[in-house]
């Protein structure tokens, strides 16, 4: 965005934060996942993305997948009852305090999200079970002491958390910076905790996705990259990382198909890993 932007528009959510006029990364990946919480400039530019890269929708749905997979896990067989999910992105099926309060109503979620258009969607990810808890907080991942110093009253962070961290990343450019938020964030949640997170990459084909990334970084916002699978495990580093490691979020513990096969591998890595 030029300072010399066109003024924002009025918008029906009364956010001068929200533009009408750039595609939001929230609202693409809505429309990737089929939802209407979106714009015609978040679809326009959704639908150029698609014709690069015509995986992306896949993607989009396997990620998803794969917080419904590790979110059963952890709450199932893992013990955990505390979420903290940064990067939530617009309410959809299936959202984090769904699955867990699905299997432990007693399970307590904070949502953190910058998009001020998932704020004012935010009612909807706090519809908590009356056993459990969930909290919305507007922060930016970039300030992770902001966001564990917010943890409380609905998280105790003196008892074991899955940082929840799906997509998101990948929108912090830097890699040390990013190493910084992950070990800010799993530095101030006890041993037993858990680091869930997906990915983009080059490295697992995805025909298109380069030249997506480009044409993405150029007319929407925020900018993003991808990782190679050893940059996105040394985000893991002081963790055990779980089995089958990092792989594409597709095939980290997957559902088998009535006939065995597996499915398609997609350019986002996956992984989770435990503190020690
Ligand atoms: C690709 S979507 C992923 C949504 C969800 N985690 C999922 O996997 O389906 C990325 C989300 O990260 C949010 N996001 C991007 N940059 C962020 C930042 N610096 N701080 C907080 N959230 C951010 C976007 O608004 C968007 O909702």
């Amino acid at each position: 965005m030029s300072p010399d932007s066109p003024q924002v528009p009025p918008n029906p959510h009364g956010d001068q934060r929200i533009r009408t006029d750039v595609a939001h990364n929230a609202r693409v990946w809505n429309h990737w996942l089929g939802g209407k919480d979106n714009y015609p400039v978040d679809r326009a530019v959704g639908d150029r993305v698609t014709a690069l890269y015509p995986s992306i929708g896949e993607v989009a749905r396997a990620d998803r997948a794969f917080l419904g997979r590790a979110v059963t896990f952890l709450t199932a067989e893992a013990g955990i009852r505390q979420f903290l999910d940064i990067g939530t992105g617009l309410p959809t099926a299936n959202n984090t305090h769904e699955v867990a309060q699905g299997i432990a109503p007693d399970s307590r979620i904070v949502y953190v999200d910058n998009d001020p258009i998932v704020l004012t969607h935010a009612r909807a990810l706090l519809t908590s079970s009356p056993e459990g808890r969930t909290e919305y907080l507007d922060a930016d991942a970039h300030d992770p002491r902001s966001i564990v110093g917010s943890l409380r009253p609905t998280l105790d962070p003196d008892l074991p958390i899955a940082v929840v961290m799906l997509g998101i990343l990948n929108f912090v450019l830097d890699t040390e910076v990013a190493r910084r938020v992950v070990r800010t964030l799993m530095d101030a949640v006890p041993p037993g905790s858990y680091l869930v997170l997906t990915h983009p990459t080059l490295e697992l084909g995805g025909e298109g996705n380069t030249e997506a990334m480009a044409f993405w970084n150029e007319n929407a916002t925020p900018p993003i990259r991808a990782r190679t699978g050893a940059e996105i495990t040394s985000f893991f580093d002081g963790l055990e990382i779980l089995a089958p490691g990092v792989v594409s979020c597709s095939r980290w513990r997957p559902k088998p198909a009535a006939d065995g096969t597996l499915p398609p591998v997609v350019a986002q890595y996956g992984a989770v890993g435990r503190k020690p």
